[in-house]
This record gives C-alpha cells, structure tokens and sequence, in this order.
C-alpha cells in the first residue's frame, strides 16, 4: 500500500469546523464534526494531521451508537490514526474531535503575519496557506484533493476584529467574550482550498459580479492602494464567467493582502490571499511592469475559481491542468482587458525562461507520476507554469480559440464540484475538435525537452529537420539521460514565405525526421514559427537567417523577440559562433520593443558573469554602442500622449546604460532627475523611477545606501518597498553588500523576501562571491528562517556562479551537506552553472577580442 495515500474505508463528506485562535498567545483551539461514510467495517479511522494535538476524539450514528477512540499521531506520515474499542459498521458515521496548535512563522498552515502601525506598534494578523498540503496543519482532514467535502466553518474571534473565509458571514452572536461567526457552506471542494484570515482588517466597497460582491482587504490604512486589483478582479471574473460559460461557483469573493505571504497567491476559493506586492498598488505611481504584476496575479488567481477550485486534479501529478491553465487564463483575460499591453507578446519572455530549463538534460517532462506530496511541491516551477501555459496556448493556437474554449467548457461542465485529470481535459478537447488531442499533446506533455527546428534551403524546397535541444552534448557526470534518443514530437509549424512582394502562411505537422516544402523561386525570406507560438528553437541556415534579418521591420515582435532568443541559445548551446550572435545584436539598435530589449539586455547579463575582470569596461562600452541610440531617440522625458510601453522601455533602456552600461552621463543625469523628484520639484514618470533607483545604486556609496535604507524602511506602497529594498543589493562595496546579506537574517528584511534578495546577491557580479561565503556559512539559519520553497529559490542563484573555482566549490558544498531540493530542482541549478562555465571556457578568448574593438 502507498504510504502516501491515506485508506479508503472512510469518507468525509462534511466538515463542521470551529476555530478559535487567539492573537496573544499564538495559539488557536478548535473543534470539528466531520460527516463520514464507512465503507467497510472498520474499527479504525485515518486521516491527516500534523503539530496539532488532538485531545478527544468520538464517532457517533444515527443509530444512537456512540464510541469513544483513541487518537495516536504518526509525526512521518502526517496522519493521526484513531482506533475504536469495536467495529463502526458501514454507513454514515459523525466524527468529532477537539484540537490545539500554535500559529506558526513559517507562512504555512494556520500562521501569524505581523505589520506595524503609524505609531510602529505591531499588529498581528491569523492566515492560512494551505496548498499543498498543509491543511492538515490547521486542522485534522482528509487532506487530499480528491477528498473533496462541504466545509462550514465557524471562527470566534476577539470582538474587535475581523474575519474571513471562503463564504459569506451566514450568522454573528457573541458567546463569552468572543465574536462568533458562522460562514456559509462551502461547494464541495478539496482541502487545500479551505481559508480563514482574522486580524482589523479593511475592505472596500463590493462591487457585484452577478450575484457575488467583490471585495479587496488589507491591513488598515492600505485601502487607497486597492482600486487597480478590485478593477482587475472584477473584469476578469466578468470574463471568465463568459469564457467558461459557467457563473462564478462561490457566493462572494474577497481578495486579501497579507503582510506575510510565501508565495504570490493562493486560489482560495471566495477569500484569495496575496502578498502585498501583488494585490495592492498605486495607480499613479507605479510603473507599468509593476501594474503588469497585480493584473497577472489576480486574474490567474480568478482563473482558478473554475480551473482548479470547481475542477481540481485528482492528485499532484495533475498540478501543471491548474497552473498551466491558470497561467494561460490570465494572459488571455489581461489581453481581452488591454490589447495595448500586448500581453501575449510579453508572453515571450515566460516561454524563453521555461526553453532554458527545459533544454537541460536534467528537465523532466511536465507531468510524471507524484508519490510524496514532497515532490508535489518541486513541481511548482517554470515547467510546470511556462512550458505548461505555452504548450496550451499551441494547441489553443492549432486547434482554432473557439473550438479550444468549447473543449474547455464542456470539461468543466463535466467534472464541475469533482476531479480530473489531464486524460479527460484531452477527452473533451477532442470531441469539441475531433481530433485525436493525445497524438499531438502527449509528446509535449509526458516527454521531457522540445525541439530545435533547423531549415534550409535544397534547390526549391525548403527542409525542415527536428531534433531535441540541449545546451550540453552530454548529461552533467553520471546522471542518467532524461528523455530517449532520436526523441521526436508532433510539431505544429507555421511558416510564413515572402516572395516577389507577397506574403503567404503554410501550416504543417512536422512528425518525422524531416519534411521539405516546395517554395517559389522568387523566394525573398521565410519565418519559420511564424506568430511565435511555438515552443521550440528555430535554426535558420546561414543564407535564411542573413535573409530574415535584412527584412526585420517585416517580422512582428514576438518573431523578432524569438529570433534573438534562439540566436542566443544556438550561440550558448555552441551551435553557432558568439561572435556572430554579437554582430546580430548590433542590427537591433533600432527595435523599440521592450521584450526583444529584455532578451538582448539578459544575454549582455549572462556575458557580465562570465567576462574577464579586465574586459568588463569593454562589455559596458559594448552595452552602450547598442542601448544609447534607442534611448537616444527615446530622450529622458516622456512625449504626451506616448504609450506605456513606450514609456517603460524607456525604463528599461536607462537601467541597462546606467547599470551594465556603466554610462556616466546617465548616472549623472539619473542622480538629477532623482534629486529633482525626491525634492519634490519635478516629477519622474513612474516607469523611470525604478530605473533611477537602480542606477543610483550601481554608482552609489555609503550615503546613498543610507538613504535608500531609510526609504525601504519609510516605503508608502509594496512597489517602493521593493525597489529600495532590491537596491540594496544593487551596490558594489563590498563593506555594504555585506550589511545586505546580514540584513537578510537579522529579521530587518521579511521571511518573504529574504531568500529572494539572498538570490539577488549571488547573481550580482560585485556580490556573488560574499553572497557565497554569507550563504555557506548561514545555511542552517536559512533553513530555520526561510518559509517553504525559500531555499530552493535562494539557492538558484548559484547558476551565476560562473567561475571554474566557484562552480567546484558549489559542487563540493552541496555534496558534503546533501542537499536536495525535491525532484531535479539542484541538478538544473547545476547543468545552468555548468552551460555558463562551459561557454567561458569555449568561447571566452573569442569574447575577449571581440570587446578589444570597444572602449
Ligand atoms: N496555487 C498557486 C500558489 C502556490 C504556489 C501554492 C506554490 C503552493 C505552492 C497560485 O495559484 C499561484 O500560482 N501563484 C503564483 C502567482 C501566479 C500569478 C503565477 C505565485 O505564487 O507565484
Ligand atoms: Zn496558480
């Protein structure tokens, strides 16, 4: 028997849930009548529970039976296995139980968030986080997703404040002391969706959708920073009520800002929790890339009120259906919301990051068989989320929108208040197109990796060949292949051919080796992967590429942004010379998308972490000759009525001179603008102001690292927060990186954020190497500190530790102390470390003499 399922026999259909936690002493005590059938006679009942004592436990009938077990907690399994003096026959059966636990800092289960006030008291708040599987820490349940039950909970809170959970208040009374409120019944949904917020919370006014009263919360004095997610929360779940073509399953919906917050988001059916960053934000005052931030977070989340919360996987294996889909959801909603984000083309950049996982040879393929929900929570990463949400958009793209969201409804339809799986979502999209979906998803789903399109031209067809990519020849040493050789998939290619001033788009499905199409003898150029909806590289031979790139003003963004983005990797993966990928980047000063800038600006990152010491003056001067004319022409200040994106590429391109670039004149003039706003003079456009920050950073010293110190600590919105807080990695003295990394354990710096900032300062190339030493030497604290996933995530930035000496050294550390991740998480970190020690090692003296020319 699976350890990790728990048994059959018995089967919660109800819970009757009371909590009472209690703010000053971090403790809580609760009470649960749980409606069960017994299957087969038993004399035992399994379920989970874990830091909780459970003090009594009795199961009674209608029958008048009453028992009374013994409940014996199983601290490895997470399970509490109640045994009874004689057999409970089948039947329905009530099962009640008393609880204690303690509200945790860990930012899962029931846990404590803290906030100060104006005065800097501190405030305490009561969340739940939940997902996967950590119900079971707030109270005992069957705490897996296909133990789907109607939960009604009841919370008695210290009167003066509030609550919410996934319902509306039905009742309130007071009973002692205490407020008691009574929440509405839940649909029947799984545990992991279960939330209850206490704290003084405030909300705004709701605003009806249908029937169901939208409503933002956060902790008092943020409500001027809640318009934009209540705008966004309220249109996508208009539109995804006319997507799905089902009405919204809950009875209202609250989104709530939690000062302390593991992740992004959680999809609690009706009470969504955020951290702050991503539900609260000031309009005016944010740039477009943070507003971009909260519209995603909250429609994905929305997304999941069908996807996930109606509809759930019948295990962990089938997390990529909900976060793919969400994922996919909520770029859909935000390009139906404002085509002029053109989010899709953004898009671009979660597909490119989820191609450079995926090219290792330490990838998996996006769903393979979960035991332990511990490897459930590795799965919580960019294949699961942008190979999944891309690999959704081909099909969507194949199949046809309308045909793709038929399928879609009609497996909600089907499976609504239930579980499913990845086979019946394959099932309803194949009736909804009769086509045989498996044939084509299969390959991109169950198999690890994607491949490299490579065309060329023979006489008057053009060959287009497959073969999977990967950056490494071979996997890192003695780890096993993923995937199997001569590895195939059913690729659906749009090519797009000009000839003789026409344009014209031919779709085929490239299953084998090769397929040749005949092409007109006036052939100009060919697009391969035209759209950009593809996920796979495309290698163009020499005379198509030379071709494409003489007519780029006829490729559209996203074509653009995946042609240097496969350029970059062919030239990483060392198909391809670097220097001809450098003398590519120069036929782009011109581009004024900022996605296509964010792939070119990343790749001048990746060359920073692996140029000489002495060169890097000369990559700067390199950045400077490609970045300075667009932001020539873009100038400092924005035109009126220029479109946001404008104005945020503008952003962009100040960063990457006054940074990477080290432009002297852009730090001067970003130091005045800086002062001018600060003074309260002349107002920067809020899509500079980040980037000013930034710079001022890189070119700062003790006083300004003072200063900015101040404004993290003063901040008035989560976005200011965050810049100054991320600044402070931004320096180059050492003396002040050190107080940097030191802060992200002393407790100055949120749980949240710490391992992220940590992350932030082994990527730096001033900071890598005492970030290093900090994070060898302060790993057990950041064990003890970090929330769940923490780790992991500090832990990524080891891949810019691209030096022979470092990389030995992150071998050598991780082998001693045994780390593992969870699933292939530590073997990707390391193949990325290896790619980018591999290309120094190959190609360095090629980049040494290339930058010779600049200065
Ligand atoms: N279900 C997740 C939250 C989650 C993540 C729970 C990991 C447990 C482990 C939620 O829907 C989500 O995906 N949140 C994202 C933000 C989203 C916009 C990609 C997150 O938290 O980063
Ligand atoms: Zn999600």
């Amino acid at each position: 028997m699976d350890p990790y399922r728990l048994p059959r026999h018995v089967v919660p259909s109800r819970y009757d849930l009371r909590l009472e936690p209690d703010l000053a002493t971090l403790t809580f005590r609760g009470e649960e009548t749980v409606a069960v059938t017994v299957a087969e006679a038993t004399d035992e009942v399994v379920f989970n529970a874990v830091e909780l004592a459970i003090t009594e436990a009795t199961i009674q009938n209608d029958r008048g039976e009453s028992l009374r077990g013994v409940p014996a907690m199983d601290e490895a399994t997470e399970r509490c296995r109640v045994a009874f003096p004689s057999r409970l026959a089948p039947g329905g059966w009530r099962l009640s139980l008393a609880f204690t636990g303690r509200l945790n800092d860990k930012l899962r289960g029931f846990y404590r968030s803290s906030y100060k006030d104006a005065s800097g008291a501190t405030h305490l708040v009561a969340a739940t986080q939940f997902e996967a599987t950590d119900a079971r820490r707030a109270f005992p349940c069957w705490d897996e997703p296909a133990f789907k039950a109607v939960f009604a909970v009841t919370l008695a809170i210290d009167p003066a404040l509030t609550a919410v959970s996934n319902t509306s208040v039905v009742a309130e009374r007071r009973e002692g002391g205490k407020k008691v409120l009574a929440f509405a019944d839940t649909i029947r949904m799984s545990t992991y969706l279960v939330a209850f917020v206490v704290g003084e919370l405030e909300a705004t006014d709701s605003v009806l959708v249908r029937r169901a009263p939208v409503r933002v919360w956060c902790v008092p004095g943020k409500l001027r920073l809640a318009a934009f997610g209540h705008a966004i929360a309220v249109t996508s779940l208009r539109f995804f009520e006319a997507y799905y073509g089902l009405p919204y399953p809950g009875d209202k919906l609250d989104l709530l800002a939690i000062p302390d917050f593991a992740a992004g988001a959680m999809e609690n059916l009706g009470a969504i929790t955020f951290r702050e960053t991503a539900l609260l934000v000031d309009e005016r005052a944010a740039s477009h890339t943070e507003l971009e931030r909260v519209a995603d977070v909250v429609a994905h989340e929305n997304a999941h009120m069908w996807f996930g919360d109606l509809v759930t996987m019948s295990w962990w294996n089938g997390i990529w259906l909900n976060e793919a889909f969400a994922t996919f959801m909520e770029i859909l909603a935000i390009d139906a919301w404002k085509p002029e984000w053109r989010r899709w083309v953004t898009f671009g950049v979660s597909r490119a990051a989820a191609l450079v996982v995926d090219g290792l040879h330490s990838t998996r393929p996006i769903e393979f068989p979960v035991r332990a929900p511990r490897d459930a929570d590795a799965m919580f990463d960019v294949l699961t989320y942008e190979k999944g949400a891309s690999v959704l958009r081909m099909l969507e793209q194949y199949l046809g929108a309308d045909v793709f969201r038929d399928g879609v409804r009609a497996y909600l339809t089907q499976h609504a208040y239930a579980n499913a799986d990845t086979g019946d979502l394959w099932a309803a999209l194949g009736k909804a197109s009769r086509q045989p979906i498996p044939d084509v998803m299969d390959g991109w789903i169950f198999k690890p990796g994607y491949p490299l399109v490579s065309a060329r031209l023979e006489g008057r067809e053009l060959v287009l060949s497959q073969q999977r990519f990967t950056y490494l020849p071979e996997p890192l040493d003695g780890a096993e292949p993923s995937g199997e050789p001569g590895q195939r998939w059913r690729v659906p290619v749009q090519i797009r051919t000009q000839a003789g001033g026409t344009s014209s788009v031919t779709r085929l499905m490239l299953s084998a080796a090769e397929a040749r199409v005949p092409v007109a003898e006036t052939l100009d150029a060919v697009v391969v992967n035209e759209g950009g909806h593809g996920f796979y590289r495309v290698r163009y031979a020499p005379e198509l590429l030379e071709r494409v790139i003489r007519r780029l003003d006829d490729l559209a963004p996203i074509e653009r942004f995946n042609l240097v983005n496969d350029a970059w990797a062919v030239a990483v993966a060392g198909l391809a010379s670097l220097t001809d990928y450098l003398d590519l980047t120069a036929r782009f000063r011109g581009e004024r998308d900022r996605n296509v800038w964010s792939v070119l600006i990343a790749s001048f990152h990746a060359l920073n972490r692996i140029v000489e010491p002495a060169d890097r003056p000369r990559l700067a001067a390199l950045v400077r000759d490609r970045v300075a004319p667009a932001f020539a022409e873009l100038g400092w200040t924005a035109r009126p009525g220029e479109d946001e994106l404008t104005r945020q590429l503008r952003g962009d391109l100040a960063r990457a001179l006054g940074t990477l670039g080290d432009d002297r004149a852009v730090q001067q003039e970003a130091a005045n603008l800086y002062a001018a706003h600060v003074a309260g003079g002349r107002e920067v456009d809020p899509n500079l102001l980040p980037a000013l920050i930034a710079i001022l950073a890189h070119a700062g010293d003790p006083a300004r690292y003072d200063e900015f110190l101040r404004r993290f600590r003063a901040a008035t919105t989560p976005q200011e927060e965050q810049r100054y807080l991320y600044a402070l990695a931004g320096f180059r003295q050492p003396e002040l990186l050190r107080q940097t990394l030191a802060r992200t354990l002393n407790g100055e710096i949120r749980t949240q954020d710490a391992s992220f900032v940590a992350r932030a300062l082994l990527t730096s190339v001033y900071a890598r190497e005492l970030a290093w030493d900090f994070v060898k030497t302060n790993w057990d604290a950041m064990e003890r500190q970090y929330p769940k996933h923490g780790l992991r995530r500090m832990a990524e930035g080891v891949v810019a530790l691209a030096t022979p000496e470092l990389e030995r050294d992150v071998h050598a550390f991780f082998r001693e102390r045994k780390i593992d991740f969870g699933g292939k998480t530590l073997a990707q970190y390391l193949e990325q470390l290896r790619i980018a020690v591999a290309l120094r090692a190959r190609d360095g003296v090629a980049l040494s003499k290339y930058l010779a020319r600049f200065r």
